[in-house]
């Protein structure tokens, strides 16, 4: 096994809207049943921000749960990475009103969009400030209000996305045994268009023609992202393995992103992992895009799923289509 570099998490934490939207008020809205979403995707309920809910609301809630767990104060935060592809607005960064918010010092702070693989590849980031010596505490938030660009009528989508935000906070680790075994990270822009917004951008600025053709919203060739999802978390998998010299069977668990249950199951069946070394929240969140790895990873430190010592790795995929794992000893 590697050695690694001396990254560690000194904190985790999450916030959670508490609106919960169930599949059966979906099924009032569109044309769905809870049988059907339950078995194509494994979610039962997801959270929705109320309107005046947005982003940075979430994500200073999260940030300051993780700043507690790891003691940590606002003026010792070197730098602030946010992942999202729901910002508080296009203009300026979340993580630049987050600094404010927190209460933080003119520091480093700024957005990173990569999807749903958007906080592994800001947790690598963070690591990398660490590592170069740029920075000595580092919080790395992954926030969504995803209902917010979500068409509510398009049932291929609305039943799948929720709301949520989630953070760490990273320090160079003082325990030799703690770091981070391997990173990798890529990206297929040839299935860019697979998941997309096609309004608001420089390409469809915003007029009235894009808002009534609804081209705010998220749009998604459902069972195409799934084909690829599959082979491709797998491989990940399978590389950050074999980067760090550990066999699959060494993991003591696993964190995917909570994009399908389905996938998920698929991805690790292929990878010869037993499910009982997955993570799974899918079921109550629904795909909470950058916040879902951060929201479980959370969840496993408060309920004794995760020990220290132990060997997690986190895998993500998501628009772009990109992908970033992390496999940490924590
Ligand atoms: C979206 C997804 C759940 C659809 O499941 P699927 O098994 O691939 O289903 P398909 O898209 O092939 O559609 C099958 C049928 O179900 C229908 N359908 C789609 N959504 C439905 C819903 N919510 N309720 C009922 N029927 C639905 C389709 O219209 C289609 O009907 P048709 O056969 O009459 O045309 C699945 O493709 C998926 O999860 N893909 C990955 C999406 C993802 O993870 N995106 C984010 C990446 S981070």
């Amino acid at each position: 096994m590697k050695l690694g570099w001396p990254v560690e998490i000194v904190g985790t934490g999450m916030w959670l809207p508490e609106t919960v939207v169930t599949n059966d008020d979906l099924a009032r809205v569109v044309d769905t049943t809870n049988d059907w979403i339950v078995q194509r995707t494994g979610i039962r309920e997801r959270r929705r921000a109320k309107p005046e809910e947005a982003t940075l609301l979430l994500a200073t809630r999260a940030s300051q749960a993780a700043l507690a767990d790891a003691g940590v104060t606002p003026e010792e935060v070197d730098a602030i990475i946010v992942a999202t592809v729901t910002p508080e607005y296009q203009l300026p960064a979340t993580a630049s009103l987050l600094q404010t918010e927190l209460g933080c010092r003119w520091i480093q702070a700024f957005d990173l969009g990569a999807a749903c693989s958007g906080f592994v590849w800001a947790f690598q980031v963070g690591a990398q400030q660490i590592i170069t010596g740029v920075a000595r505490t580092v919080l790395v938030v992954g926030a969504e209000t995803l209902t917010r660009i979500t068409d509510q009528q398009d049932r291929g989508t609305c039943v799948l996305f929720g709301d949520a935000a989630g953070a760490v906070v990273l320090r160079a680790a003082t325990d030799p045994a703690r770091s981070i075994l391997a990173m990798r990270a890529g990206a297929d822009g040839a299935r860019g268009r697979l998941i997309y917004i096609p309004g608001g951008g420089s390409k469809e600025p915003a007029s009235h023609r894009t808002v009534d053709e609804r081209l705010h919203y998220m749009h998604m060739q459902g069972r195409e992202v799934y084909k690829f999802a599959v082979t491709q978390m797998h491989t990940v998998l399978d590389e950050t393995c074999a980067d760090a010299g550990v066999s699959v069977s060494d993991l003591k668990l696993v964190i995917p992103h909570q994009s399908n249950l389905r996938i998920i199951e698929s991805a690790c069946e292929k990878a010869g992992l037993p499910m009982e070394k997955v993570l799974i929240n899918i079921d109550r969140y629904g795909n909470t895009s950058s916040a879902s790895i951060p929201l479980a990873l959370d969840e496993a430190v408060r309920d004794g799923r995760i020990k220290p010592g132990q060997t997690v790795l986190m895998c993500a995929l998501g628009a772009g289509i990109s992908w970033a794992s992390a496999l940490v000893r924590l």
